[in-house]
């Protein structure tokens, strides 16, 4: 070829390597992934800073197809006192994601965290007795299920019901009503919308094994019963410190092997701090991890990171010296992890 033809080829197929054609299927942010994958992706929302922060929520409406409430719709938060519904704070979150397309899951109707005072004291002194404690959760599932029908796709309606030794966790739930709360729970939360799907949600599901055994029994004794239970939450609260939990997406098929739809709920993944970039390689290792297990489950509908930002984290106040378990960092710029993210390749 003469050297001018090579020097016009050349300045031709230049462009060809300077921009490399983009990939049509590889997402850009995370309602791509979510788009690709056909599951949704999730926030934890921290209601506070929905309120007060713009950026918090700007990406938080740009990237999330899905929401949770960190806390605002707990029972502490909906009946601080009793009889007294203050629903502002979890309205405001649900209309918020109306308005931003994002379906919202409910948590949690029944736990043994965050109940207001009025109750724990009443069943510690006795003013309140079985019978009534039985009325008074009843009443609440009954009310908050109703108010929001229609607007909660999924409502976490027992959390945390299984100790680490796989028997049931000791509350005032088990020790004043029985074993019997769970199907009732369940039951009284299908009445009030039988549309919503209803959830058994639990961390350390996704490795600790007897916790597994009894959860799988529970849902298995459940269903027996017909009761309307519909999907397990894994929490998914990881840290690089100890291995990942290799055999989850196995866990995940024992479940959906079931009938039950599977979603991580609560998915973080902290460190010791301080940070390296060694360490946020690993974490982001994790969460492309965590994202290709749920998707090789056909029935895992969900990926829900427990707030976005480690603006925003229970981490550092809940584990003395570890931090930085999000997917952004404190001013919002993305950790390798958010990438890793947009990394995991379609499944199905
Ligand atoms: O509301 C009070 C406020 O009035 C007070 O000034 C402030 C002072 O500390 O505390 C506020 O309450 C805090 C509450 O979050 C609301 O911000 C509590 O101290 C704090 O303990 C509480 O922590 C929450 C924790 O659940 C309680 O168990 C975390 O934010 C929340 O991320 C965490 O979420 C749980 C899930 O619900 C279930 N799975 C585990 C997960 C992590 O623990």
């Amino acid at each position: 070829m003469k050297p001018l033809l090579i020097a016009l080829a050349l300045t031709l197929a230049a462009p060809m390597f300077a921009h490399p054609h983009p990939d049509p299927h590889q997402p850009r942010d995370l309602r791509d992934v979510a788009k690709l994958h056909r599951i949704a992706i999730g926030s934890a929302v921290d209601i506070a800073s929905l309120h007060a922060e713009q950026d918090y929520r700007k990406v938080l409406n740009r990237e999330f197809t899905h929401v949770t409430a960190e806390n605002a719709m707990k029972w502490e938060s909906v009946e601080p006192e009793r009889g007294v519904y203050t629903w502002a704070d979890a309205d405001a979150l649900v209309e918020n994601a109306r308005r931003n397309h994002q379906q919202v899951r409910g948590h949690t109707l029944l736990w043994h965290n965050q109940l207001p005072a009025w109750l724990t004291s009443g069943v510690a002194d006795g003013s309140i007795d079985a019978a009534e404690l039985r009325e008074i959760l009843r009443e609440h599932i009954t009310t908050q299920v109703k108010r929001y029908k229609g607007k909660i796709r999924a409502w976490d309606v027992v959390n945390e019901v299984v100790e680490e030794d796989g028997s049931l966790r000791q509350s005032i739930w088990l020790t004043h009503l029985g074993p019997g709360y769970i199907a009732d729970a369940f039951r009284w939360a299908h009445r009030a919308d039988p549309h919503a799907k209803l959830y058994i949600n639990d961390y350390n599901l996704e490795w600790n094994q007897p916790k597994i055994e009894t959860t799988l029994s529970i849902v298995k004794d459940l269903k027996a019963q017909r009761v309307p239970i519909h999907g397990v939450g894994f929490q998914g609260h990881l840290g690089i410190q100890y291995d990942y939990p290799g055999d989850w997406a196995n866990v995940m098929r024992r479940f959906a092997d079931l009938g039950l739809e599977i979603a991580v709920t609560e998915l973080d993944v902290r460190m010791v701090l301080p940070v390296t970039p060694d360490k946020l390689a690993t974490q982001a290792d994790y969460y492309r991890r965590a994202l290709a297990d749920c998707v090789s489950v056909k029935a895992c509908k969900e990926l829900t990171v427990w707030g976005y930002t480690d603006r925003h984290s229970w981490v550092p106040g809940w584990f003395e010296g570890e931090g930085a378990a999000c997917i952004l960092d404190e001013n919002l710029a993305r950790k390798p992890a958010y990438d890793a993210l947009l990394a995991v390749p379609r499944r199905r």
